[in-house]
């Protein structure tokens, strides 16, 4: 395979979202220090959209391996097309606790014991939920009331709420409005702009252990970028497949017709 070949210890365009890879490009930095400004302004509820692909799933698990432990309890929720008993169970579950019930009513009760007890502990709580364009209506809602416990100053629960754009339409709907107006921090993650995807390739090539070889050229970074609307996952989808082509014809510069091959072969 092409890794031998280039010298790279490991895979420099997978599409899983492994938060050692990570550039921080100006906007998902800026969307990092949003998160952690909301977590630390302790701001309630937190939303990060973005399109598909653009890198919610990464920043979401670099935040997580920099949240201090000791201080602060998460909880993490991939798969938000549950019930409202099964998203409060999981709830429960991941902050360290064991549903002792099933009916929606004790669970709740049984969150908000476990949620107090936490805070009397000193620590700090967040609930992060990706996907959650995914959530129904009257999950939502359950997710609002949980926000419900605050002091006189803070809330108690911070509430990140990931997901695509259509996340954003719902919360426009007027049955939301309530979780709306308690959503004092937003950011909408952008695509990558073209310079910008020239250093993410080169920021991954060097992670994976690249040592210069090989280079991408000028006119394939261009024709990647127009291909991929800077879209991160279609990036790795196409550098993948045009370093294989490069590789193919033992090449050390990755050129436009490795790219336009990498397309013709269906990369996403
Ligand atoms: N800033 C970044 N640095 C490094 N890799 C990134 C970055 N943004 C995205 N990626 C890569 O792009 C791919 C898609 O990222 P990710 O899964 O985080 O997107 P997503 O926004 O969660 O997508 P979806 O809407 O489908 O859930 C992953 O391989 C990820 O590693
Ligand atoms: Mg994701």
């Amino acid at each position: 395979m092409y890794c031998e070949f280039y010298g790279f210890r490991e895979m420099p365009f997978n599409i899983t979202p492994d938060p050692k890879f990570l550039y921080l490009s100006p906007t998902h930095l800026e969307a990092m220090q949003h998160l952690r400004y909301g977590i630390q302004q302790k701001k309630g509820f937190i939303v990060l959209t973005g399109e598909v692909g653009c890198g919610k799933t990464t920043l979401c698990r670099q935040l997580l391996d920099e949240i201090d432990n000791h201080h602060i309890e998460t909880a993490l929720i991939l798969n938000p097309r549950l019930s409202e008993t099964e998203l409060i169970s999981a709830i429960l579950r991941d902050l360290g606790a064991t549903p002792t019930d099933n009916t929606q009513a004790a669970l709740l009760e049984q969150l908000n014991a476990h949620l107090l007890s936490l805070i009397d502990a000193g620590k700090d709580i967040v609930v992060i939920i990706d996907e959650s364009q995914n959530m129904s209506f009257e999950a939502l809602e359950h997710v609002r009331l949980l926000s419900n416990l605050e002091t006189n100053t803070q809330k108690l629960l911070q509430i990140i709420l990931i997901g695509q754009p259509e996340l954003k339409e719902k919360l426009k709907q007027e049955r939301l409005r309530q979780l709306r107006q308690r959503v004092l921090v937003f950011y909408d993650l952008q695509p990558l702009k073209r310079s910008e995807v020239a250093q993410y390739i080169q920021h991954r090539l060097s992670l994976a252990g690249g040592n210069g070889r090989p280079t991408f050229s000028r006119w394939a970074v261009g024709k990647i970028y127009r291909h991929s609307r800077g879209i991160p996952r279609i990036v790795n989808s196409l550098c993948d497949k045009a370093l294989l082509s490069a590789y193919v014809g033992s090449r050390d510069c990755v050129t436009w017709w490795d790219v336009r091959r990498a397309i013709k072969e269906g990369a996403i």
